[in-house]
């Protein structure tokens, strides 16, 4: 186990400027190889992010799929162990990053919308944690821990409190954290650690600088969430030890109405 690099699996990483990808390249730094999955969006972006990763001393490799699904999943999960085979990478770290949501009012959903939620937000991220689990259940209880491994969901304001526009969204990141919750009563007695955080706000990504156009909440700290303060802490969540680990972390701007 001690000559093992550590793994960590993000799923969601998009056009590299959000949470996912800051968690990247945080664990990166700090000595993970990384396994990214992400979609393609038509083109090599993983790819291009994998390289970013590995130009600055990283060992990290795109995993790039069209869609999630629990087949698919499953399918990524065996070409990341043929990539980083066990006998030399320990996985320790997995974050299921990634989040479907339809922002509108209930009358305007559609089955199509309900569907992919539960798709994205449900069967997928049961599938990410079934594979995740199993491969921590493969590891040594680290001596530096005394875990097995960490699986980190995102969540939001959401996950907590549905509002006018948010029955897709909500629905979905609310059963991500009750999914969280009963690993983390589950598979604890595995020293394995699972944790939830809850966004309480918006988080500075190209995403939403495009649709917020906002610049003056794109300059204020006091009203924005950085994705690299949010690494930060995911990689806190990572070295906690079974003395004293969390389940349930919330990240909110100091100016945040909550
Ligand atoms: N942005 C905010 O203001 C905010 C606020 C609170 C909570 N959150 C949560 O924080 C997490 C990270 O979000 P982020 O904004 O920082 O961006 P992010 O890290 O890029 O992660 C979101 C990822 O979800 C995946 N995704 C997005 N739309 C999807 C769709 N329609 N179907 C399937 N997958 C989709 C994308 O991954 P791939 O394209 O790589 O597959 C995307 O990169 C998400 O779980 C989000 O719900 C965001």
């Amino acid at each position: 186990m001690a000559s093992l690099r550590p793994l960590a699996v993000i799923a969601g990483v998009g056009n590299g400027s959000g949470t996912g990808a800051a968690a990247a390249r945080l664990f990166s730094k700090n000595g993970y190889s990384i396994a990214l999955i992400g979609r393609s969006h038509g083109g090599d972006s993983l790819k291009k992010f994998a390289d970013e990763l590995n130009s600055s001393g990283g060992n990290a490799a795109p995993f790039t799929i069209q869609a999630y699904s629990p087949d698919t999943i499953k399918s990524t999960f065996a070409a990341i162990r043929e990539h980083f085979p066990p006998s030399s990478s320990a996985l320790t770290v997995a974050i299921y990053n990634t989040a479907f949501g339809a922002w509108k009012s209930f009358l305007d959903v559609t089955p199509e919308d309900v569907q992919e939620s539960v798709n994205v937000n449900i069967t997928s991220a049961f599938a990410f944690s079934r594979e995740a689990i199993l491969a921590f259940k493969q590891n040594e209880i680290s001596k530096d821990t005394g875990k097995r491994g960490t699986l980190i969901f995102t969540g939001a304001t959401a996950s907590i409190r549905g509002n006018v526009t948010t029955s897709v969204f909500s629905a979905g990141k609310h059963a991500k954290r009750a999914l969280s919750q009963s690993l983390a009563k589950e598979f604890g007695k595995d020293n394995i650690h699972v944790a939830h955080a809850i966004i309480d706000g918006g988080i500075i990504t190209d995403r939403t600088r495009g649709y917020r156009k906002d610049p003056e909440w794109e300059k204020d700290l006091d009203r924005r969430l950085d994705p690299e303060s949010i690494a930060a802490s995911y990689l806190y969540l990572a070295n906690q030890d079974r003395t004293a680990w969390t389940w349930e972390l919330d990240l909110r701007p100091a100016h945040e109405k909550w």
